[in-house]
């Protein structure tokens, strides 16, 4: 037989003869202990709401918020990302419900901890987006720009006040310089060094956070090009990195997770801490959509997306899958 290179010497295709020796060469494993669930609790609703662009995905009640925790802890997910949407009417220029102890996300900081105690990572989205009323994630100077300086004095009271309803990790994620730095020194001064910082390190101004803006209910015009990062960069995700690093980050998040992988990449190269990447809505609304339509096989589409964050190297992934592949992962 002519020889072609090292063929027919070598083969590869050996190594996927059947799923017991494919499962054994993986490179790459997924497991429910890598994944956390982004979930919405709104103010006000006495039945959870379903958000028509995410299908599947709902705006909780405190108690389906309550019983959604308590699955994920059942699947073995390992945390939960909380975001508030206060009522429209509570609203306003300095996104007052972010700070008010009895605002919506610090509610439901508390009910989830004592639903779920330590059992579950519970995280907390520090921005002011789901608060203000022009839905910027920062508040205002005199000339509509988003003002850098006087937004970190909110996110610091934010981080203070959802510490104290019980936040093990909080999430800033309005990509304001500083901002990791202004929080850690917030929570050092009220004593709560053991709270931790999962930083969104890498965020893009990306067309994929479509179905989340309904998901908080956002007055959004405009854009956020002023603060979250051009897609076509990523020197400038290593820049970030190495500040929010200096700053005091326990752990760094990029942000989308499948259009960004080789970001993924590079940052899980560069940092010597846990790398998180987040599948956003318009990740999951993509799959659901295409599946739907019977273009796609969904569960083999959901398990690879996955697979292919981990894959770039995030250790945690967020996705609203979380419960969903856990269970599946159990299974196996
Ligand atoms: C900002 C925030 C956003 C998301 C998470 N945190 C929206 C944005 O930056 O526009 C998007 C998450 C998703 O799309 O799933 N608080």
């Amino acid at each position: 037989m002519t020889t072609y290179g090292s063929f027919p010497g070598t083969r590869p295709r050996r190594l996927r003869t059947n799923p017991v020796m494919r499962r054994m060469v993986a490179e790459t494993r997924l497991h429910p202990a890598n994944l956390i669930l982004p979930a919405f609790v709104r103010e006000g609703i006495s039945e959870p709401v379903p958000i028509s662009t995410m299908p599947g995905v709902v705006q909780h009640t405190r108690d389906s918020l309550r019983k959604a925790a308590a699955e994920a802890v059942a699947a073995g997910v390992s945390g939960i990302m909380l975001f508030g949407v206060p009522e429209e009417s509570k609203k306003d220029a300095l996104g007052t419900p972010g700070t008010d102890p009895d605002g919506i996300l610090q509610v439901a900081l508390r009910d989830v901890r004592a639903e779920v105690g330590d059992d579950l990572l519970v995280m907390s989205d520090v921005c002011l987006d789901e608060t203000i009323d022009h839905g910027h994630c920062g508040v205002l100077d005199a000339e509509g720009r988003v003002d850098n300086d006087a937004t970190l004095e909110r996110y610091a009271e934010m981080a203070q006040v959802q510490a104290d309803a019980g936040a093990h990790v909080v999430g800033p994620s309005g990509m304001m310089d500083g901002q990791v730095g202004v929080i850690r020194d917030a929570l050092d001064q009220i004593g709560r060094e053991d709270v931790g910082i999962l930083a969104y390190t890498v965020k893009y101004a990306s067309a994929f956070y479509g179905p989340f803006r309904e998901a908080v209910a956002s007055s959004l015009r405009g854009d956020r090009k002023t603060y979250q990062q051009d897609p076509a960069n990523a020197r400038e995700a290593l820049r970030e990195l190495a500040l929010d690093l200096e700053e005091g980050a326990d752990m760094v998040m990029v942000k989308p997770a499948g259009p960004y992988l080789d970001i993924v990449a590079r940052v899980a190269d560069a940092a010597d801490v846990p790398v998180a990447a987040y599948q956003i809505s318009g990740e999951y609304a993509m799959i659901e959509a295409a599946a739907e339509k019977g273009w796609i096989d969904r569960d083999q589409a959901i398990l690879e997306a996955l697979t292919g964050i981990r894959r770039a190297g995030a250790s945690s992934i967020l996705t609203y899958w979380a419960t969903e592949v856990a269970l599946k992962l159990k299974d196996q």
